[in-house]
Parts: structure tokens; C-alpha cells; sequence
């Protein structure tokens, strides 16, 4: 069908604009900038979408222009990708959805990607497209229905990487012990980056590297990637990690005297009774207040 046709086609005509990705996009965004996650332009999201799903609108259909990326990203040429733009705001994001965010697809030779709808100011995608785009990668090689990457700046989480040793263990111990939903979400704990450099690919290649075994990759000092199959679960996993830390916060706000804590054997106890593997050498180890006392 070529383009007029596929215009006059009533099947074709429904605007990108009212999708339910470009919708979910402004919902999720609006709440992490509500969350106090995103401020200024902080934060960004991509979502893979199929060349299926984007087939009913109208509009995505013709190609606006293309844009350079700074490594190869051939692994998923012809994937389409709804993503936030560089230096765009959370908070405005669901008000002005075609300025903010941008429909591309990766073109086959993986340096370049299309794009057909959105940045329509001139804008480009994120400044951690590299980081979004290997973790993609990465996560489909673990799951097929590996469809959006989050990255935002949760204050807590972020405040404990000054306060806790950067150790995967030592923070996924102290995370998981905080509440018991952390272990059921997370089981297979959280990666911990060294602090690096935002917006390069190295940091995007080590981000990736850590999602081979992570969901949630921390940043120290600077924020969280997480990965999910959906929107919700994306967020979900963020959610979750900042309550935990949240707690911890509030522990030490009350001084920080541990009297009591979910022990080894409760992490047991909840593996078991919600079938999960969490990663075994998380399993055991220092009590938590040997682990805070640091
Ligand atoms: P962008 O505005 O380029 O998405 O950057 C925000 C950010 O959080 C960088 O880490
Ligand atoms: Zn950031």
C-alpha cells in the first residue's frame, strides 16, 4: 500500500498522538516528575514498539529526517522506539507529547536511526540513548518481551550510594531488608555501577554489561536504569527500590540503632512461599546492623 492509500485507508488514520504508548509515555513521566525523580529535564524513557503496533496511526508513515548515533546499534534494526528527548522537561511531557518525544526506527546499518513522528521542534532523542539502546540489546538476549528502559534520579537511592559501600551485595542486602516486597520484585538483587561519566557510550556499555544478570542498575551518585517488559513493570521496580531506601533513610533518621530486622532465614521464607531464585550469594551474609555499622 503506498502512502496515499495508506492515508485514505480509515484503518490508517488514527493519530500517533492518541495511542496508548504515547499516553502511557505522558502518564509515567508525569509521575516521576511528580515523585520529585525528574527534576528540569532529568530522566528519560524508551519504549520498543513493532512496526504492527504503530501500523493503524496515520502519521508515523513518512520519514521527517534521521539522526546519528554514536555506536551500533544494528541488533535491533527496525525496531521503532517512542523515546524522550534531550533537555525536555518530565513535567511538560504529557502536555506536548509531539515536542517531547520522538517515533524512530534504527536503520539497518545501526548508526543511524528514522525518525517518523515527534521531536517536532528540532528536538533529539535522550542523551543516554546509547545506555537505552544496549540495554535493550542486552535484555532481549534474556527476554523476548524486554520492551521499555527508564532511567531517573530517586533521591534516597541516590543518597545512600554516599552513606553505603558500593557493593552489589552489601546494597541489595540492605534494599531487600528494608521491606519484604524488595526480595519478591528484585529478586536477583541490583547492579551498582562505578560513578561514570552520563551521556557516553562507555557508560551505556557498562550499563548494558551489569543488565545481563540486573533489572535495576544503579548509578551512584547520580540515579537508577531499570528494565521491564512494560511500562509499569519499569516503574514498578523503581518504585520499589526507592521505598526501600526511603526506609533506610527514615532508619537513620530515627538514629539508626537496628533492634530488629528481616533476618536470612525471612529472605528464605519469602523465596519460598513466592517460588523466586533470588540470586544465592545474596542469600547470606552480615546481619544488618553489622552491615550499617560501616
Ligand atoms: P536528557 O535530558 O539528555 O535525557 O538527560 C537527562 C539525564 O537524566 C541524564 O542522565
Ligand atoms: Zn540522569
Amino acid at each position: 500500500m503506498d502512502k496515499i492509500q495508506q492515508f485514505l485507508n480509515p484503518e490508517y488514520s488514527q493519530s500517533f498522538g492518541a495511542s496508548p504508548y504515547v499516553q502511557q509515555m505522558g502518564k509515567l513521566t508525569g509521575l516521576l516528575y511528580d515523585h520529585g525523580w525528574d527534576e528540569r529535564n532529568g530522566g528519560n524513557v524508551s519504549y520498543r514498539l513493532t512496526a504492527e503496533e504503530i501500523k493503524p496511526y496515520g502519521d508515523v508513515h513518512a520519514r521527517l529526517r534521521t539522526i546519528p548515533i554514536d555506536f551500533d546499534a544494528s541488533a535491533l534494526a527496525g525496531s521503532y522506539f517512542l523515546v524522550t528527548g534531550t533537555g525536555r522537561y518530565f513535567k511538560n511531557v504529557a502536555s506536548f507529547p509531539q515536542r517531547d518525544t520522538g517515533l524512530v526506527q534504527i536503520n539497518p546499518d545501526g548508526h543511524s536511526v528514522d525518525l517518523f513522528w515527534g521531536f517536532c521542534d528540532g528536538g533529539l532523542p535522550t542523551s543516554e540513548f546509547s545506555a537505552h539502546l544496549m540495554t535493550h540489546i542486552e535484555r532481549l538476549h534474556r527476554d523476548p518481551n524486554q520492551r521499555v528502559v527508564m532511567h531517573c534520579h530517586p533521591t534516597n537511592l541516590i543518597a545512600l550510594s554516599f552513606t553505603l559501600p558500593q557493593n552489589e551485595k552489601l546494597i541489595t542486602r540492605v534494599l531487600w531488608k528494608m521491606h519484604p516486597e524488595s526480595i519478591v520484585v528484585f529478586p536477583e538483587g541490583i547492579g551498582v555501577l562505578p560513578y561514570m561519566t552520563p551521556g557516553t557510550t562507555a557508560i551505556g556499555s557498562a550499563t548494558a554489561a551489569k543488565m545481563h544478570d540486573y533489572r535495576l542498575v544503579l548509578w551512584p551518585h547520580h540515579g537508577i536504569f531499570a528494565a521491564g517488559d512494560s511500562m509499569d513493570e519499569a516503574f514498578g521496580l523503581i518504585e520499589t527500590v526507592e521505598k526501600s531506601a526511603l526506609i533506610y533513610t527514615t532508619i537513620q533518621n530515627q538514629g539508626g540503632q537496628i533492634r530488629a530486622e528481616i533476618t536470612d532465614e525471612n529472605l528464605q521464607e519469602l523465596a519460598d512461599r513466592f517460588s523466586l531464585t533470588p540470586k544465592a550469594e545474596f542469600m547470606h551474609g552480615e546481619t544488618l546492623a553489622q552491615m550499617l555499622a560501616k
